[in-house]
């Protein structure tokens, strides 16, 4: 019996911070014991634990590791904020924890991360239903499920929500490559949860579309700037691209602790160059991690605040804060 509680994806105890390995799903579900900020943050540069808001929880029981180990806190932010550069939310948790780095606050985080996926799930619900009267076949990209969010999940959370209310028929999982965060953990998350669905070759999502099979697109985000640009695993772009072409909807799923105002556009998101080896062994390779999706290929924005539309300079909100 899979187990998608957010304990188990990733928990602070006295001494350690404990995660599920995401880099052995589905084959193996093994957990990995952190016993210092600089071993979270080589969890989070090596993947191990991924995914924006994840990454966030993870940072934040880093730091409160940290505190109670009688780290440097300086020096445990430095070397948990640079562990990965395009989502924002790992500085976003890092400065919420930053002035109080405490068990109870890191912990409280991981529960209002967890309760605002709930809350953009039931947002989303709208979505779906105004869309028509039948369920509708979503396409989606990378992983954006429990394992992503610490917990229900952002852009999977909401077809989560979507499937209990029986507006969802299927899932069509583009598999993303190089690291196959589609085909490994999205497919073994909706395997879980009993939803129908396929995975495809990320190739093969725009002739879905022009087949006809597709009825919506949704993802979540790393990084959304303050005119409503998108970064998000590599291979989104594309999607919104052909979702354009085909007049489908593009729809992003993202908390708040997702958003970053202080970048005004796409441009000032800074794109993670990860080894070239992830994606060819033998040949030269170039492996930028994600890509940027302008925000006029974008229908909607959910966060838990609600469904956003252009002009997203003014519709988006303010980030979150934890209480
Ligand atoms: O490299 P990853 O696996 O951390 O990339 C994750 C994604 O791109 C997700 O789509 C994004 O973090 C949103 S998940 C809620």
């Amino acid at each position: 019996m899979v187990d998608l509680t957010p304990e188990r994806i990733v928990r602070l105890e006295s001494d350690a911070v404990v995660l599920l390995d995401q880099r052995r799903l589905p084959d193996d579900e093994v957990e990995l014991r952190c016993t210092s900020a600089a071993e979270v943050a080589e969890a989070i540069r090596t993947l191990a634990i991924r995914g924006a808001p994840a990454i966030g929880v993870a940072a934040a029981y880093g730091l409160a590791l940290a505190a109670a180990r009688g780290e440097d806190l300086d020096a445990a932010y430095d070397v948990l904020a640079s562990s990965r550069p395009t989502a924002v939310n790992l500085r976003w948790a890092l400065d919420e924890l930053r002035n109080d780095p405490t068990a109870e606050r890191a912990r409280a985080l991981h529960r209002e991360e967890v309760a605002r996926c709930r809350e953009m799930g039931r947002h989303a619900v709208e979505i779906f239903r105004a869309r028509q009267a039948s369920p509708l076949r979503v396409l989606t990209h990378c992983n954006t499920g429990a394992l992503a969010t610490a917990g229900y999940g952002s852009a999977l959370g909401a077809v989560r929500a979507a499937w209990d209310a029986g507006l969802v028929e299927h899932v069509w999982v583009g598999e993303t490559r190089p690291l196959l965060q589609g085909a490994r953990l999205t497919a073994w998350e909706l395997d879980a949860l009993g939803i129908p669905y396929s995975v495809i070759v990320d190739g093969a999502a725009a002739s879905l579309m022009a087949g006809g099979d597709v009825d919506a697109v949704l993802t979540g985000a790393d990084r959304v700037a303050a005119n409503g640009d998108v970064a998000n695993k590599v291979g989104t772009y594309g999607l919104a691209l052909a979702a354009s072409r085909h007049r489908l909807p593009f729809v992003v799923v993202a908390p708040t602790s997702t958003l970053d105002p202080s970048a005004a556009s796409g441009a000032d998101i800074p794109i993670e160059e990860r080894d070239p080896g992830e994606v060819s062994t033998a040949f030269p390779a170039r492996n930028p991690a994600f890509d940027v999706t302008p925000a006029a290929l974008v229908t909607a924005i959910v966060t838990e605040v609600g469904v956003h539309r252009a002009p997203y300079e003014s519709s988006l909100p303010v980030p979150a804060q934890t209480r």
